[in-house]
């Protein structure tokens, strides 16, 4: 599918702020000008494309465009995913950030695995029950509206760190950012409904209007955003410094004023991200590589493929009633681990060697009864909250590099809060927390002790950034977004190759479903076959139909070496290469 965006006019006095800006501009349009086809006022989605050299996935056409840009220009993979990451900051601001946090898992040509972990960290004045009323309720909204619900913002420093790898100045990876913040881009219409819709609460978790607020949007408007512009400048001058200290961190510290949150400038300047050690497993002749805690992305995947291993899955057919009750009765099992035994592991044992093994996973499914639905023992906890937060992307160099990112503010536009003068969302991670045992977060999922707040914890996430390799050669780079229906897309999309044959692009599109212990039931997406709707529900399962959910991307390389990339259906996710 291709989907040619509006053309931009340029009016007589944006085109004087422009020039006014860009006179002050050291780099004044360095990238654009050395990349003419890269047009941000007329830029087309490219679903899927095999590429000689190298390619992208992300979120946003012009993302994945500066990806493949910077490794044509003589980058590798890491520098094309620091530039898409902080372009995605711009031109994707309902997930892409430098406020938020993600997780960085890669694969080096030479087999070297490098897991970076820039999740966000609870402030210092976090406190386990800093979510409940008196009475001990947790409050509606409380860790999800506004600044008290941000945890210290990761992505920055988790760029910085990734750049060890990278072979261009981190300079030069920022500037595609800063201009498309400068010079405006054109927007969808997925975000010009995305920004109208949440005008209001911009305007309520905020302490000033921003460049969100200024209009009602439609397609085709163009989006200026000059103060995260500056933001980012100071960013490419200054590095770490520039974000998490002098003037970019004292307005995050002032913006912390206007709805009571808790990040202080000792917190910012002592962010650290943590390199994780990846999480590897083996299914069917592949090898996957994944992420480690906090977020239980990896493991629930590890598991989830273990537990299936045994059972003639290809056989069962894709998204047949067989295949998807076996299937979520490993989700299940897993989904109920992770309440119980995931959390940050600077903080808490996690079992991963147990849970992760091929006894465990058969122990597990000792008690699976095929055809008879399984009983999570526990009454519903409400709908799956319904949202395109977080955002992956995936990028396979010439070499053979890969990377795969998943990078969130939590909720669509995080907290809703833009740092005044900063021009940027602060997330609202705190929210993945446990904010008390059994009380669902906003996706339903529930925690205890091993997720609980404590002031430098990690929230455990869902973030399931994905490499597999087979006879030790690089082969796929994948994730999506999605809250906890994260860990089941990625899982199924795997399953969907290995088991099902199906291309990138058919495993990405296909109707998905997702089942995580509580609430007991399935979801599963609307166009998903109603012959399995009703076989399960036979069965005995729930099932609950609902919108699309997740937006995959990836990159696969094929058989005679060239790179085939493909973008979710459900998004503006559009590929890029060369
Ligand atoms: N905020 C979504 C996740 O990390 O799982």
């Amino acid at each position: 599918m291709k989907l040619k965006m509006p053309k931009f006019n340029l009016n007589p006095v944006a085109l004087i702020l422009i020039l006014l800006i860009s006179s002050n501009h050291s780099f004044a349009q360095s990238f654009l000008k050395k990349h003419p086809s890269i047009n941000p006022y007329s830029y087309e989605v490219v679903k899927e494309k095999a590429f000689d050299h190298a390619a992208v996935t992300s979120a946003h056409p012009l993302a994945s465009m500066v990806g493949a840009a910077m490794m044509q220009d003589g980058g590798n993979a890491f520098d094309a995913a620091i530039a898409t990451q902080f372009s995605l900051a711009v031109v994707f601001p309902g997930a892409g950030n430098i406020g938020g946090g993600g997780f960085m898992l890669a694969r080096k040509a030479n087999g070297e695995l490098i897991g970076i972990d820039y999740r966000e960290a609870a402030p210092k004045m976090a406190n386990r029950d800093m979510y409940l009323d008196e009475k001990g309720n947790a409050i509606p909204g409380k860790s999800r509206d506004g600044s008290l619900a941000s945890g210290i913002p990761g992505s920055v420093a988790g760029m910085i760190s990734t750049h060890a790898y990278a072979k261009l100045p981190l300079a030069v990876l920022i500037e595609p950012a800063i201009e498309f913040a400068e010079f405006g881009y054109v927007i969808t219409d997925k975000e010009a409904k995305g920004l109208n819709s949440e005008k209001s609460n911009f305007l309520k978790n905020s302490s000033s209007p921003s460049a969100f607020t200024q209009k009602e949007w439609k397609a085709g408007d163009t989006l200026f955003q000059p103060e995260l512009a500056a933001t980012l400048k100071r960013i490419q001058k200054s590095g770490l410094a520039g974000f998490y200290e002098g003037p970019t961190a004292e307005m995050i510290v002032k913006e912390m004023e206007h709805t009571a949150g808790i990040i202080t400038k000792e917190d910012l300047k002592n962010y650290k991200p943590k390199f994780r050690k990846p999480l590897e497993f083996d299914y069917r002749g592949h090898h996957i590589i994944s992420f480690a805690p906090p977020s239980s992305g990896g493991i629930l995947i590890a598991q989830m493929m273990k537990m299936i291993a045994p059972f003639n899955v290809e056989k069962m057919g894709s998204n047949t009633d067989a295949s998807v009750s076996l299937m979520v009765e490993a989700q299940r099992r897993a989904y109920a681990d992770r309440a119980e035994h995931m959390g940050d592991p600077d903080y808490w044992k996690v079992p991963t060697k147990t849970l992760i093994s091929d006894q465990y996973a058969a122990d597990r499914m000792k008690d699976y009864q095929p055809g008879i639905a399984g009983n999570s023992k526990t009454t519903q906890a409400g709908q799956v909250h319904e949202s395109e937060q977080t955002t992956h992307f995936s990028v396979i160099d010439a070499d053979g590099n890969m990377v795969a990112i998943t990078t969130t503010l939590n909720d669509t536009y995080g907290s809703k809060t833009i740092v005044a003068g900063a021009g940027f969302l602060l997330n609202n991670e705190m929210d993945d927390f446990s904010v008390k045992p059994g009380v669902p977060n906003m996706y339903g999922a529930i925690g205890g002790e091993a997720n609980s707040i404590q002031p430098g914890k990690r929230m455990l996430s869902s973030m399931t950034p994905t490499l597999v390799t087979v006879n030790n050669k690089p082969y796929i780079s994948i994730g999506t977004p999605g809250g906890t229906t994260i860990p089941n897309q990625v899982y199924e999309g795997l399953v969907n190759i290995i088991d099902y044959k199906m291309t990138l692009k058919e495993a990405i599109d296909a109707p998905r479903f997702h089942h995580q212990w509580i609430p007991d039931m399935i979801g599963v997406e609307s166009d998903f076959p109603e012959t399995t709707v009703n076989a399960l529900k036979e069965k005995g399962y729930t099932i609950t139909k609902r919108g699309r959910f997740g937006r995959m991307d990836g990159v696969q390389i094929l058989k005679d070496g060239k790179r085939t990339a493909a973008g979710d259906k459900r998004g503006d996710d559009s590929v890029a290469g060369y």
